[in-house]
């Protein structure tokens, strides 16, 4: 017979649960930035990096965020070409936009809120954002629920029901993650649960051995926990784009994207035949220069660039940028990787 979860079972245990996975990351979690010495400005800066991107990459970034905009007066105060640039690499650069409208909303607020929901209506925080920024400076009672949140506690009741999508097995795993909150605790009993997912419940090959909630888990029982959660494949799609290098007169050809492009406002990528008015088969006339795969979200993308000579007349979003200059320049991550691969080839 199919195993039925039975959430009943580690609710009625959760005292327990709560005890054993406190401890554990009372003893064993990270020594992070944000958890030391933390302070509201940096809890939030620091979950903006975390959204979307990992520990070991944000460590660098948050350091030299911390150094140039110390507080949310700063922040508030500093020009957006300032933050795109201590965000770029990061990706994602909506996230730098919305953090600085937060630190403005704030400076300008009589009185900071407490409570997530209320956190909900300010740039840029979502229900995990809210539930992780309250409860770490608050000790709000809201819990975070993420993709290894879902994971966690799809393992923990041996829980095989399918999800079509991250964001309803985000919605049903909410009043499960809820009932085991930690009440007396909830900051930490959040970022313990962060810490699991990220360092011992690991989607592939998890650390049961080592696992402090192990004798609460029904997936161990079973005996395959990476059977859980249950998510539908991602439907992967392939993109194929092709980009122009052009350095004329000891300058380097970049479009900057429109103010208003979502993902991109006011950033400088290689551009690429569209931008040039050109068809592509005008550009792929010379071998290529370089070939660069990358993968966001759903989208995995094949970068062709190729060399191409000086065009006669520019578009407006076209400009010559000084090869010397270049650093002054906010390029999104790739780009400012692929420029100086290609520029020490000259
Ligand atoms: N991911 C999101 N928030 C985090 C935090 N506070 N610590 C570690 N990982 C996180």
């Amino acid at each position: 017979m199919a195993h039925v979860p039975d959430p009943q079972r580690l609710i009625t245990r959760r005292t327990a649960f709560q005890a054993a996975l406190l401890s554990w990351y009372r003893a064993s979690a990270r020594r992070l930035p944000w958890r030391e010495a933390p302070s509201l400005y940096r809890t939030v800066v620091s979950e903006f990096m975390l959204q979307q991107t990992q520990v070991k990459t944000v460590l660098p970034y948050f350091a030299h965020w911390l150094e140039a905009l110390p507080d949310f007066a700063a922040l508030a105060a500093a020009d957006e070409a300032q933050v795109l640039r201590l965000w770029e690499g990061l990706g994602y650069y909506t996230r730098a936009r919305n953090l600085h409208r937060l630190a403005k909303a704030l400076v300008a607020t009589p009185e900071i809120p407490r409570a997530p929901d209320a956190w909900r209506e300010l740039p840029g925080i979502g229900p995990y954002t809210a539930a992780a920024i309250t409860s770490i400076s608050f000790g709000a009672p809201a819990a975070v629920v993420d993709g290894n949140v879902v994971r966690i506690l799809a393992r923990l009741t041996a829980d095989s029901t399918p999800h079509a999508d991250g964001t309803r097995a985000v919605k049903a795993s909410t009043p499960l993650a809820d009932a085991l909150l930690n009440s007396s605790n909830p900051g930490d009993h959040n970022q313990a649960m962060m810490e699991l997912g990220a360092t011992v419940c690991l989607r592939r090959s998890p650390l049961c051995t080592i696992c402090p909630v192990r004798e609460f888990c029904a997936a161990v029982r079973a005996g395959d926990p990476e059977a859980y959660p249950r998510l539908a494949a991602k439907k992967l799609e392939k993109i194929t784009v092709v980009r122009a290098w052009c350095v004329h007169r000891g300058r380097l050809l970049l479009h900057r994207a429109p103010a208003g492009s979502r993902r991109l406002a006011d950033l400088h990528e290689l551009p690429t035949a569209e931008h040039l008015g050109l068809c592509e088969a005008d550009i792929q006339k010379q071998a290529p220069l370089a070939v660069k795969k990358r993968g966001i979200t759903r989208y995995q993308i094949t970068e062709i660039i190729h060399p191409v000579a000086a065009p006669a007349k520019l578009a407006p979003d076209l400009r010559w940028a000084a090869l010397e200059e270049l650093d002054a320049v906010t390029l999104s991550g790739p780009h400012r990787r692929w420029v100086r691969e290609l520029l020490a080839q000259l």
